[in-house]
């Protein structure tokens, strides 16, 4: 990583975030965002399983391979993905880059501090709340950035994973080239998206999936697995209402 701007609270910055763009950046908010993520991330008691359980598994055949391996999560929420291969893999170097303070705060106090955290779904019709605790991990690093703009050198990254991240992003063509860019030859890129693109230009320039594949063969990358139906489940509360989300998944090669 590179030198930071400032800490907060042991969080890095890497990019300067105004109390403006603080104000209006949604992921910034505690119940809707901070909490919710919580509960669908790390309290897996509430659900009859692990509702991004799909994501997880779409590339798990090439897991084994990163055992010693740089491995970048953006847009890491609160950090379930990165923090489970960081767990599985000790002499891994892996490292979590989200643009939301609160979610990394949430991720650092559950992964890395070791923390008890308290989970509150009242609202959703949960009447107990859980008390749940990640670990005290030592090879994982969070840090703000926006994944346009990712604090680590060219060619440094082994491995580059993100999910319900692109169509997240004001511009997920320059984000796709923050992904390459530090990616190192042969590097791996999994990506899982919902392609749930909030703009019309964006949903022109990568809608239908196949005008992603050309794009990322045009930028040096070779496709190795693509799938363009993984289901993801996400509970909304204790009746068992649901949103459905049908992703595309997909696993590329830095040639280059
Ligand atoms: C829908 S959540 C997904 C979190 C997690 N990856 C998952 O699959 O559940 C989107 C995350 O992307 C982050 N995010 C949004 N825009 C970003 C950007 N430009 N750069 C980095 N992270 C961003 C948000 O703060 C939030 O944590």
């Amino acid at each position: 990583m590179k030198e930071p701007l400032l800490f907060r609270k042991g969080i890095p910055f890497f990019f300067h975030k105004t109390e403006a763009d603080f104000q209006k950046d949604p992921y910034e908010r505690y119940d809707s965002m901070v909490l919710r993520q919580s509960a669908l991330h790390l309290a897996d008691d509430l659900w009859e399983r692990y509702p991004f359980q799909p994501v997880f598994d779409f590339a798990a055949e090439y897991y084994a391979s990163f055992y010693d391996s740089q491995i970048l999560e953006t847009g890491c929420g609160t950090g379930r993905w990165i923090a489970t291969l960081a767990k599985r893999f000790p002499d891994a170097s892996c490292y979590g880059i989200d643009y939301s303070y609160q979610m990394l705060k949430r991720a650092k106090e559950f992964w890395i501090d070791g923390k008890e955290v308290f989970i509150d779904l009242s609202g959703q019709g949960f009447l107990e709340a859980i008390k749940t605790r990640g670990g005290q991990l030592k090879n994982l690093d969070l840090g703000l950035a926006k994944a346009e703009e990712l604090p680590f050198d060219n060619n440094s990254m082994d491995v580059l994973i993100n999910s319900f991240l692109l169509d997240r992003l004001d511009d997920p063509y320059k984000g796709l080239q923050e992904m390459y860019r530090v990616l190192k030859p042969k590097g791996i890129l999994i990506l899982v998206t919902p392609l749930n693109f909030k703009q019309a230009v964006q949903w022109n320039a990568f809608y239908p999936p196949e005008k992603l594949s050309v794009l990322l063969d045009k930028m040096g990358f070779t496709i190795l697995k693509w799938q363009e139906d993984i289901m993801v489940e996400e509970p909304l509360d204790v009746h068992g209402n649901r949103l459905n989300w049908k992703c595309l998944g997909l696993v590329a090669q830095k040639l280059v």
